[in-house]
């Protein structure tokens, strides 16, 4: 009989990409997935910690499955990522949620398969966390599933420990994958149709560091975006201190690179950055602003924000709030401090109210959103390159670099998917209505 797998997936694109290995593992063991949680007979939740309200939500989804597990005894559920990393939690699975049968970490995932035909043979639960990370591994099942994107690992782990951040404890340290590895993987992907390559990392701009040999992401962008064939290579997440004049020079000037740049800044006050331990000051990080602006045709930045850090005043969320319009930032992603136990802001004094993390929040996303509206307008009449994706007896579908969906007249044939050059005519809703030119 079939077997079904059901994979739940939280947090960032890096456990996305994660899911599509497990995916991978479990498909070769004969499974195929089920949209049907309640037809599964395995199910996997791929957690994150980065906020409270993340764990919360994996706890309560992990508790809710007790039941399926009751009504059939041979379900096999078991539980990943960077919450189970997290000191004190696989103890916490053990204890509190017996239903749950195979806890593993982050450095770990690539065993996953090994794991599950062990649990099958012997039915002895397995909680295995490894406690720092290991080589990289580069044999590993995929399943990809984010159709005309292909997410490809280039680093892994992070050496920044921001003050408030989980991260560097669940993920490990800075590794980079080796260039030839990567330029392999990307050639396949062109070679099997993909049209946007997305390049992870928790800070792509340190790719290579760790080698020691000048190795770096300027040059990786380059060598990718001078392959052949038609494909757009985009990237994630730039940390400030590290983007470098080349690499702003290198989406300037190549064409395949897309334009789109997430540079998280958090906080527009000097005094929260170093106590968050950003090493930058807001000073550096407008000058890198204001060199994407002069150089990068149609660039599109966004940002991540964390308001009620410790030590937050009112002014020092004020100069957050005038950055962001000062930038114009395409897209905010903006949060309310969480503290997370083992990080050196946990222990800061002047934590912020939660009434006052929520109403700064709310002020900053509003403000974004007036943003995003007005560069909405400001955009018709623009000619853009877009992916052509899908389509019906009418229309085209098509993505801008950006993200936005734009909507096309269908007045000639195309063979999808493929890059076209469209102009923007109106907006309705959040969506663009364009036509070919
Ligand atoms: N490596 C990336 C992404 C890290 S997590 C980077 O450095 O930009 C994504 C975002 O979550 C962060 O940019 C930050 O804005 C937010 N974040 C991280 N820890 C947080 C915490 N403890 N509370 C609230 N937001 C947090
Ligand atoms: Fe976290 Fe900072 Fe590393 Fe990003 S750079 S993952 S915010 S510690
Ligand atoms: Fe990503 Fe969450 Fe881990 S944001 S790196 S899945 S803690």
């Amino acid at each position: 009989m079939q077997k079904h797998y059901f994979i739940k997936t939280y947090g960032c694109q890096m456990n996305v990409h994660e899911s599509e290995k497990l995916a991978g593992m479990l498909r070769s063991l004969g499974y195929t997935e089920t949209e049907n949680m309640e037809n599964a007979d395995v199910i996997v939740f791929n957690t994150c910690c980065i906020r409270d309200a993340a764990e919360q939500k994996v706890l309560g989804n992990i508790g809710a499955v007790k039941k399926l597990k009751k009504l059939n005894p041979d379900l096999i559920i078991a539980v990943c990522g960077c919450m189970s990393q997290e000191n004190g939690r696989a103890e916490l699975f053990k204890q509190k949620y017996p239903h749950v049968s195979i806890v593993i970490g982050t450095h770990n995932l690539h065993k996953f398969k090994d794991y599950l035909i062990q649990y099958q043979q012997t039915k002895k639960k397995v909680f295995e966390i490894w406690q720092s990370e290991k080589d990289i591994c580069e044999d590993v099942d995929m399943y990809r599933t984010s159709n005309n994107n292909a997410w490809v690992n280039i680093m892994y782990g992070c050496n920044n420990f921001c003050t408030y951040c989980i991260v560097p404890y669940v993920r490990g340290r800075e590794r980079s994958r080796a260039m030839a590895d990567i330029i392999t993987e990307v050639k396949q992907l062109i070679a099997e149709g993909y049209k946007y390559i997305t390049l992870l990392g928790q800070n792509v701009n340190s790719y290579g560091n760790d080698f020691k040999d000048g190795t770096n992401f300027a040059q990786l962008l380059t060598e990718l975006a001078h392959l052949d064939g038609d494909f757009r290579i985009k990237f994630m997440t730039s940390h400030p201190k590290d983007l470098t004049t080349e690499v702003i020079n290198a989406i300037a000037t190549e064409p395949k690179l897309s334009k789109v740049i997430h540079l998280p800044v958090q906080s527009g006050s000097n005094k929260i950055l170093k106590l968050m331990n950003r090493n930058y000051t807001v000073e550096h990080y407008k000058s890198l602003i204001k060199q994407i602006k002069d150089t990068v045709p149609n660039y599109f930045i966004s940002t991540d924000i964390i308001v009620g850090f410790p030590h937050e005043t009112e002014k020092d969320f004020m100069d957050t709030y005038n950055l962001v319009q000062e930038v114009n930032y395409g897209g905010v992603f903006g949060f309310m401090y969480s503290p997370r136990t083992g990080t050196i802001a946990e222990q800061m004094e002047n934590q912020v109210p939660q009434d006052i993390k929520n109403a700064r929040v709310n002020k900053l996303l509003s403000l974004s959103k007036e943003i995003i509206k007005e560069q909405n307008k400001q955009l018709v009449g623009k000619t853009l390159e877009a992916l052509v994706e899908t389509e019906d007896d009418n229309y085209y579908y098509a993505t801008l670099d950006c993200g936005k969906n734009v909507i096309i007249d269908k007045t000639i044939n195309l063979t999808l998917p493929t890059f076209k050059n469209v102009k923007i005519k109106a907006i309705s809703g959040n969506k663009l209505i364009a036509e070919f030119i």
